[in-house]
């Protein structure tokens, strides 16, 4: 989605350094600073209709993504999910295969790319009370997952993309897949 006309929080656009930077771990989870990054990422990503945000999209290079997969017109066959704050993320595991699917990017507006990932992963991160959290991921979720980690890491899906023959628009994509 582009930028929204009424959006309250700005999107950090490709181009933009904090995008580039690795984002530093969080180190007191419950502090007032953390949650309210937090809450920030909640609505910017919830007004902007997004599955997920890091917190560098909003101009905070700290090591905490949102996920918040649910059907909407940027994803129509997402899963639902509750929003969760994903804090300190590592993938201990990666399954061996890659699945390509389309993603796209608050920060890299009006494209879509086919993008290859691991199509199962386990995962360690603390939640929004501070506890630590431990998964196995598969399909979707775990695509979001490694997006939203790339993005803690100066990454994004263009980066990930066997070709740029795998870039369309986003108009292109609503013709030909939505
Ligand atoms: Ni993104």
């Amino acid at each position: 989605m582009n930028q929204s006309k009424s959006s309250t929080y700005s999107i950090a656009q490709l181009g933009n350094a904090v995008l580039r930077q690795k984002a530093a771990e969080v180190q007191n989870i419950l502090a007032d600073e953390c949650q309210k990054i937090i809450s920030q990422m909640m609505l910017a990503v919830s007004e902007a209709g997004g599955v997920g945000i890091a917190a560098p999209q909003i101009h905070h290079s700290v090591r905490i993504f949102i996920m918040c997969s649910k059907p909407n017109t940027r994803y129509p066959d997402a899963p639902l999910m509750a929003p969760t704050a994903i804090i300190n993320p590592e993938i201990l595991h990666y399954s061996s295969d890659k699945v390509k699917g389309w993603e796209g990017c608050l920060s890299v507006p009006s494209m879509r790319g086919l993008v290859p990932r691991h199509s199962q992963i386990d995962v360690r991160y603390f939640d929004q009370q501070g506890n630590e959290q431990k998964k196995e991921l598969t399909g979707f979720i775990a695509r979001i997952f490694q997006h939203e980690l790339d993005h803690l890491n100066g990454l994004t899906f263009i980066d990930q993309l066997e070709s740029t023959k795998d870039l369309i628009s986003e108009f292109e994509w609503y013709q030909q897949f939505a």
